[in-house]
C-alpha cells in the first residue's frame, strides 16, 4: 500500500504507526522501572550504582574484594567489567540471580576496535574517512562482543586530541572536530546497530568526557585548562554528535578541568550533558575516578568523594566503592537526596529493561551464538577491508610500489616482520579460549601474496629497542641478495595507549640505523611504520624511496599490507592528526589562526628561528598509486544568506593508471569575524572512487551551521562577511579557492 503513496505520505503514515507503539514502549519501561524501584531498599539501589572489574583482566589498578560473589548475591553490585565470553558471564549472571529482585547485571568491556576479530586502532580506521567502513567495522565488533556475554562496550573514545606524545590518540579520531563528530556518530550507530535489544546490539559509550585529550605536556592523566570557547568549539562536537547519534551511556574523565575533576563537575555532566543536551543515558566514572578526587585535592575523603559526585551527576561508580561506602550515610544525613539516587538508578534499570534483560538474563549468554559469531568467516574479511583503508600511503618515490608480485628475491626485515600480536595495538581484548593464531602476522601476509617461484627471505635486524647492531649484518647480506627491501619498523604496541605517553615520538632504538645500512646497499627499500601515534622519522622521510605508515591493523594486518605493497588495493587513507617535524613544535595542527605576524610574513613573524611551523605531514594529507586533478571550481552564487544554502561543484579526475579513490577535502575560513576563526577549517568531503581516466562532478553544500562558531557569549552563530573556500587534497595541497560572502 505505501509503495504507491508519495514517498512523503508514507513516511508520515509510517511514524503515525510507530510512534505511539515507540511511546507506548517506553511507557512500559518507564512502568517496570517505576514498580522496580518502589521494592527496592536504599542498599539494594546504591548496589546498582556500584562496579566492579572481573578480577581476571583488570584495566585499571586492582582492589581484590574476597566477597564480590557475595555481594552480587546481595544485590550490592549492578554491573561488572572485563568479564567475557558466554561460561564467565553466565556464572556472574547466575550470582545476581540469587539476590532478593534478581536485576541483572550489566557486563561492560573496552571493546574498542573489535573483540575477538581485532580492527586497525580507532586512529587508523579514523585515517580512512570512510564512515560506512568505520560503521561497519563497529557493528562487526558489536555482534561478536554481544555474542560474548558482553552488553556494552566502552567506545567510542570520542576525545579531539592534538598532542602526539599522548598516549592515547591511538584510541580516538585525531585533532579535527568535524571529521571527529562524524566518526563518533559512525561508530556509536555500529555498536547499537538498530536499536538496544537486538541480541547483536551492545551499548555505546561516549568517552572521555571532557576534553582529555588536552592534558598539558601529553602526559595522560594531567591538567587540561581551556577556555570555554576552545572547550564548545573543539572538545565538545564529538561528544554532541554521540549524543545526537543516541549514544546510551557516557563516561567521564580522570583529568581536571579548568580546576574542577570532570567526575565531580556539574557543569559538564549536569548542565551541558543532561541539562543543553537531554542526555537520558547514564554516566559512569571512569576507573576510581571518583576516589581520585581525593588524590587531586577536591575533597578530603571518600564521603565528600561520593557527595561531589553524585552531585555532579556522576551516576555508576567504577571500582571506587566512594558510593558503596558512603551514599546510604549521605541520604539518611539529608546530605544527598534521595531523588538523585533514585535518579541515577532509573537511567541504568532503564537501560537493562531495553537491552531486554529483565526478560532474559542470559539472553547474551548463547555457547552456539558465540561459537558462529565469533568464527563468522566474514568478520576477517571485514577486518581486512578495514586494515587496507586505513593505511597512509606516504612517499613513493619513481612509483617503487606497488611491487609485482613476480618479484624475484625479496628481503623482509626488521623486528615487526614476525610479530604476531604486536599487530593488534592497544586495547586489544584477550578473549578466553581464543589463541591468537587466527592473527596474520606480516611475515604470513607477503608469503600468502607472492608467486610460488618468488623468494622471501628474513632478517630481524635489530630490536624495537636498545643498541644492539649485531643482527645489521645479517640484514645487509639478504638485501644484497634480493630486488626489493621491505623494512618493518616502529614502535612496540604498548608505547602508545593509556598511560604510555612518550616525552620522545622518534623511532626507538636502532632501527633508523638499520634503514641507512640498508640504503648503504643500494636496493630500494619500502619502509612500514608500525605505530599508535604519529612518530617523528625525518631520515627514513627524507631518504627512504616508498613509505607506508600501517599503524596497527589488527588480526588482518599481514594481509592487508600486502594487499597494499602489491596493489591489490590502492591506498585511499588520509591522516587525521599532524605528524610534527619534532617534539618542539607541539602542538601543532592545521586549523590554527593567522596571528597577527603569520610565518609568511616579513621581518618579525610568529615562528621559530631554527624550524618551520609547518608539520612533516599534515592534516588531510595521504597519496594513491594514482594522481588526481582538479577543476572547474563553480560556486551557485558569490552570495548567500543565513537561510540560503550554497552549492560548489568541482571536477575531480583520475590521471593515474589504476583505479582509486581519492579524499576531496572542503576547507573554508571566516576571514573577518568577532571571534577570530582558524585559516581553514575542514567543513566537509567526499570520499570518490574513480577508474583511470574518469572523472567525476562533485558537490558540497554549505549552509549557516557550516559558517557558525561560538561567539563571546558562547552563543552559535554566523556573521555576515567574507568567506574563503578551499578544496584541497589535504589542508596544505589546496587545489582550488573561491569567495563568497554571507549577507544579512
Ligand atoms: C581505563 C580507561 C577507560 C576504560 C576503563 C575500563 O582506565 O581510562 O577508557 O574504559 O578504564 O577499562
Amino acid at each position: 500500500m505505501y509503495l504507491k503513496l508519495k514517498p512523503a505520505l508514507s513516511l508520515i503514515l509510517l511514524l503515525l504507526i510507530h510512534l505511539p507503539f515507540a511511546h507506548a514502549q517506553q511507557k512500559s519501561v518507564d512502568h517496570q522501572v517505576d514498580s522496580l524501584m518502589r521494592l527496592m531498599t536504599l542498599q539494594e539501589k546504591i548496589g546498582q550504582l556500584n562496579q566492579y572489574s572481573d578480577d581476571w583482566t583488570a584495566t585499571g589498578p586492582v582492589t581484590v574484594d574476597n566477597d564480590k560473589t557475595r555481594q552480587v548475591r546481595n544485590g550490592l553490585v549492578g554491573s561488572m567489567l572485563n568479564c567475557k565470553g558466554t561460561d564467565r558471564t553466565r556464572w556472574w549472571q547466575e550470582a545476581a540471580m540469587k539476590s532478593r529482585l534478581k536485576i541483572p547485571l550489566l557486563f561492560g568491556q573496552d571493546v574498542v576496535h573489535g573483540y575477538k576479530t581485532t580492527f586497525p586502532i580507532p586512529l587508523a580506521e579514523a585515517c580512512s574517512w570512510d564512515i560506512d567502513a568505520l560503521s561497519l567495522s563497529a557493528r562487526t565488533a558489536a555482534t561478536e562482543a554481544s555474542a560474548g556475554g558482553i552488553h556494552w562496550t566502552f567506545a567510542p573514545m570520542v576525545d579531539i586530541a592534538r598532542d602526539p606524545r599522548w598516549g592515547r590518540v591511538m584510541e580516538g579520531a585525531g585533532e579535527d572536530p568535524y571529521l571527529g563528530s562524524l566518526i563518533a556518530a559512525a561508530r556509536v550507530k555500529g555498536f547499537q546497530g538498530n536499536k538496544l535489544g537486538d541480541v547483536n546490539s551492545v551499548m555505546a559509550c561516549a568517552k572521555h568526557f571532557a576534553a582529555y585529550g588536552a592534558a598539558i605536556g601529553g602526559r595522560d592523566y594531567n591538567t587540561v585548562d581551556m577556555s570555554e570557547r576552545m572547550l564548545w568549539e573543539v572538545y565538545l562536537p564529538p561528544f554532541k554528535a554521540a549524543v545526537d547519534a543516541g549514544v546510551a551511556t557516557f563516561m567521564n574523565s580522570f583529568n581536571i578541568l579548568n580546576g574542577i575533576p570532570a567526575t565531580g563537575n556539574s557543569y559538564l555532566q549536569r548542565e551541558i550533558l543532561k541539562g543543553q543536551w537531554g542526555f537520558k543515558g547514564f554516566v559512569v566514572s571512569d576507573w576510581n575516578s571518583i576516589g581520585e578526587m581525593v588524590t587531586h585535592g577536591f575533597v578530603k575523603n571518600d564521603y565528600e568523594a561520593a557527595l561531589a559526585a553524585i552531585t555532579a551527576g556522576s551516576d555508576l561508580d567504577m571500582e571506587s566503592r566512594c558510593y558503596k561506602n558512603n551514599l546510604a550515610q549521605l541520604v539518611t544525613e539529608g546530605k544527598v537526596p534521595l531523588a538523585l539516587v533514585d535518579d541515577a538508578v532509573r537511567r541504568i534499570l532503564e537501560k537493562k529493561f531495553e537491552l531486554g534483560l529483565f526478560d532474559d538474563p542470559f539472553k547474551y549468554c548463547n555457547a552456539e551464538r558465540e561459537q558462529k559469531e565469533l568464527n563468522d568467516p566474514e568478520n576477517p574479511k571485514i577486518a581486512r577491508e578495514m586494515a587496507v583503508r586505513s593505511i597512509v600511503l606516504l612517499k613513493n618515490q619513481n612509483n617503487l610500489l606497488p611491487l609485482s608480485k613476480s618479484t624475484k628475491t625479496i628481503a623482509f626485515i626488521g623486528p615487526l616482520v614476525k610479530a604476531v600480536k604486536q599487530n593488534k595495538g592497544f586495547w586489544d581484548v584477550e578473549v578466553p579460549g581464543v589463541d591468537s593464531g587466527f592473527i596474520v602476522s606480516q611475515w604470513e601476509g607477503v608469503k600468502n601474496k607472492i608467486g610460488a617461484d618468488a623468494k622471501l627471505l628474513y632478517a630481524k635486524g635489530c630490536e624495537i629497542e636498545g643498541s644492539d647492531k649485531s643482527g645489521f649484518a645479517e640484514a645487509v647480506n639478504i638485501a644484497n641478495q634480493a630486488d626489493v627491501v621491505i623494512l618493518s619498523i616502529g614502535e612496540r604496541r604498548n608505547m602508545s595507549g593509556e598511560a604510555h605517553s612518550r616525552s620522545n615520538i622518534g623511532i626507538p632504538g636502532v632501527q633508523e640505523d638499520l634503514l641507512k645500512e640498508l640504503l648503504a646497499t643500494g636496493k630500494p627499500v619500502v619502509v612500514l611504520i608500525n605505530a599508535g601515534r604519529p612518530l617523528i622519522f625525518n631520515y627514513t622521510a627524507d631518504n627512504a624511496p616508498a613509505i607506508l605508515y600501517t599503524w596497527w591493523l589488527g588480526s588482518e594486518a599481514g594481509n592487508a599490507i600486502a594487499d597494499v605493497i602489491f596493489g591489490d588495493y590502492n591506498p585511499s587513507a588520509k591522516l587525521t592528526i599532524s605528524f610534527p617535524l619534532s617534539v618542539g613544535q607541539i602542538p601543532v595542527y592545521y586549523s590554527h589562526l593567522n596571528t597577527g605576524r603569520p610565518a609568511s610574513g616579513q621581518g618579525n613573524t610568529s615562528s621559530y628561528i631554527d624550524l618551520s611551523n609547518y608539520p612533516k605531514y599534515e592534516f588531510g594529507y595521504g597519496l594513491s598509486y594514482s594522481t588526481f586533478e582538479y577543476s572547474n571550481l563553480t560556486l551557485s552564487s558569490d552570495k548567500m544568506k543565513s537561510d540560503e544554502k550554497l552549492v560548489a561543484t568541482v571536477i575531480i579526475k583520475n590521471t593515474g593508471k589504476y583505479a582509486g579513490e581519492e579524499i576531496v577535502q572542503l576547507y573554508l575560513r571566516d576571514v573577518v569575524s568577532s571571534i577570530v576563526r582558524p585559516v581553514k577549517e575542514l567543513k566537509d568531503f567526499k570520499k570518490i572512487a574513480l577508474k583511470a581516466g574518469e572523472s567525476k562532478t562533485i558537490t558540497f553544500t554549505i549552509d549557516k551551521e557550516k559558517l557558525s562558531f561560538y561567539n563571546q557569549q558562547l552563543k552559535r552563530v554566523a556573521e555576515p562577511g567574507d568567506f574563503d573556500l578551499m578544496i584541497g587534497a589535504s589542508s596544505k595541497d589546496i587545489r582550488l579557492t573561491d569567495k563568497f560572502e554571507l549577507v544579512n
